[in-house]
């Protein structure tokens, strides 16, 4: 869908998703991250970078646990995360939006729980590539997880949180050749809408992942 169709969809609020592909699993075990390897720290900075380029083929299943795990999985016995929070308060969900359908990333059990059973992808962001990228993924600010943080503060520490977590992805995203960008230019409203969110929940990005397209590829 181009986006001036999404943006006059948006503005009459039938930004819709599409109907799943395949069957959606309710839940999703994820196979065990390999938490070594990948490119030296200093050449994966050096690769960074945002790509608007993507092939629509899907993320093996080992290759997603990876990406999931580098970005903001648990890598301490005391279920600390790979990406820091205001008072390890760990407010961010992190919904992946699937051709399969829409999934929460559970960090602490390395699976993904359904959240909705449809294509969220088209919903996730104003640009085309949204829609046919194998992967959108939405963070969002649990407030309801942010009680010790004061209350003017919690949408910035929030913010920067989800920022530690889309440069997590963006440098697993240097490393294994991987195209990603951060995305603002998103329609929140349509997006908790879709994802069924509470009134404690708030999106705050969006990141699109995938192999590179044609233009992108090296
Ligand atoms: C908070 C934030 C919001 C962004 N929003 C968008 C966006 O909506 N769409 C987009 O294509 N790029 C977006 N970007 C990516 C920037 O355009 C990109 O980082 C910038 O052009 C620098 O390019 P680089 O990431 O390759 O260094 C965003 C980046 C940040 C940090």
């Amino acid at each position: 869908m181009s986006t001036i169709t999404k943006l006059a969809m948006g503005m009459m609020g039938q930004l819709r998703p599409k109907p799943a592909r395949g069957d959606a699993a309710t839940s999703i075990v994820l196979p065990p991250p390999t938490k070594h390897g990948g490119a030296q720290l200093m050449d994966a900075l050096s690769m960074r970078h945002s790509s608007r380029e993507f092939s629509s083929a899907e993320l093996p299943l080992p290759l997603l646990s990876d990406l999931l795990w580098a970005a903001y999985g648990v890598n301490r016995s005391d279920g600390k995360r790979t990406a820091p929070s205001a008072l390890n308060a760990q407010e961010i969900n992190v919904f992946l939006a699937l051709p399969s359908g829409a999934y929460r990333y559970d960090a602490s059990t390395n699976a993904l729980h359904l959240v909705a059973a449809s294509d969220l992808r088209r919903v996730t962001g104003y640009q085309d590539f949204v829609d046919e990228a194998p992967l959108d993924l939405v963070y969002v600010a649990d407030h309801g997880r942010m009680g010790m943080v004061p209350v003017t503060q919690r949408e910035s520490y929030a913010s920067v949180a989800a920022g530690a977590i889309a440069q997590n992805v963006y440098l697993f995203a240097a490393c294994h050749g991987l195209a990603t960008v951060l995305r603002a230019w998103i329609d929140r409203a349509a997006i908790a809408d879709a994802l069924g969110l509470t009134h404690d929940q708030q999106v705050l990005l969006s990141q699109t992942v995938g192999y590179p397209g044609k233009a992108g590829a090296a």
